[in-house]
């Protein structure tokens, strides 16, 4: 196929007209799958990337670096808003957090995100990097596994760290607040998971103050790139909202450390969301992936079912070979 059988004439003159048949997966995968064909470079690549997430098309890459993209049911993704800018939505609730927050995402959010079973759960050590104030962990843990956190506040003491989780989630709370279409509203005006998560953070804490009055090593004050475990000590690793979230504070010389760093310590290594929080894909992914596929890395790209922010849809798996 060439590309003027895709953009003819008739195709081009209705671009900018209503966007059913242009952002069409009919249209726009053979589209992406020829970009990723004749991607000799980095722009072009990105470029498919692009497009390929504003317009939640999943199902491109058999033609690109990354192999197919694969996942447990794979859901439809509506298209998002289209800007003239490549990539980029522009919803006016839409905005980004800011400096790095210590959340408390509950387990249940964990297991959704990361397109996770028990039987994963079960399998053997987990370790979740950044674990924040999540009480995943002290849930793996209570259903019989073994899982250790790590995160550089965890250098904190319990009391000090209490304040700091409050006063982050103080600013989730004021920053989904701005957002309501983004992050629904209960009755009484407050975001509809605050209480997940409040309930989330008040059961990591008890546990945080347990492993230190105790020793039991289930929090360990790490920071990426660099991780104080040997090579495999964990069946699975799992990191959530920290890689692709903070693109300026991590540039990808970082990303790539730090996922060569999980995948040292895990054979099984899960990504989510694959974007910041104001919803901006990382620009830098296709390089990203390239360096892995190099490595001999297999990476596999899950449509996944956010559940504090529904628009959170992507996860990627890297398993070292
Ligand atoms: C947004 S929270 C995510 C916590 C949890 N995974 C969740 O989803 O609720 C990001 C966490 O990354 C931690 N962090 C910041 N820099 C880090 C680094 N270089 N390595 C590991 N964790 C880091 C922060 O302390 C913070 O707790």
């Amino acid at each position: 196929m060439t590309s003027s059988e895709l953009w003819n004439r008739a195709t081009a003159d209705r671009y900018d007209t209503e966007e059913a048949e242009t952002s069409s997966p009919a249209v726009l995968e053979p589209t992406l799958a020829f970009l990723a064909e004749l991607a000799g470079n980095d722009r072009a690549l990105e470029f498919a990337q692009f497009l390929a997430d504003n317009y939640g098309i999943t199902d491109w890459t058999s033609a690109g670096p990354a192999g197919r993209c694969a996942g447990p049911e794979p859901r439809p993704v509506r298209p998002g808003p289209r800007s003239r800018e490549c990539g980029m939505n522009t919803s006016p609730s839409v905005s980004a957090i800011g400096d790095i927050v210590i959340t408390a995402r509950p387990f249940t959010d964990y297991t959704a995100q990361f397109a996770l079973t028990t039987d994963d759960l079960l399998a053997g050590p987990v370790l979740d990097c950044a674990g924040g104030a999540s009480d995943f962990a002290a849930t793996v843990r209570s259903l019989g596994g073994t899982a250790v956190s790590t995160d550089p506040a965890y250098r904190q003491s319990p009391s000090h760290l209490t304040h700091r989780v409050e006063r982050d989630l103080n600013r989730v709370r004021q920053w989904t607040a701005t957002q309501p279409d983004r992050f629904p509203l209960d009755e009484s005006g407050q975001w509809t998971h605050a209480q997940r998560w409040n309930t989330a953070a008040g059961h990591f804490l008890e546990d945080f103050r347990r492993d230190r009055n105790e020793n039991t090593g289930h929090y360990r004050a790490a920071s990426l790139p660099s991780l104080p475990f040997p090579d495999d000590s964990f069946t699975l690793a799992v990191s959530g909202f920290l890689l692709f979230t903070y693109p300026g504070h991590f540039d990808l010389a970082f990303h790539l450390a730090a996922i060569r760093e999980l995948t040292r310590v895990s054979a099984d290594v899960r990504l989510h969301p694959l974007n910041d929080s104001a919803q901006t894909p990382f620009r830098a992914l296709p390089r990203l992936l390239h360096h892995l596929a190099e490595d001999g890395t297999r990476t596999e790209l899950f449509t996944v079912q956010g559940q504090s922010d529904s628009r959170d849809t992507a996860t990627l798996r890297l398993t070292r070979r």
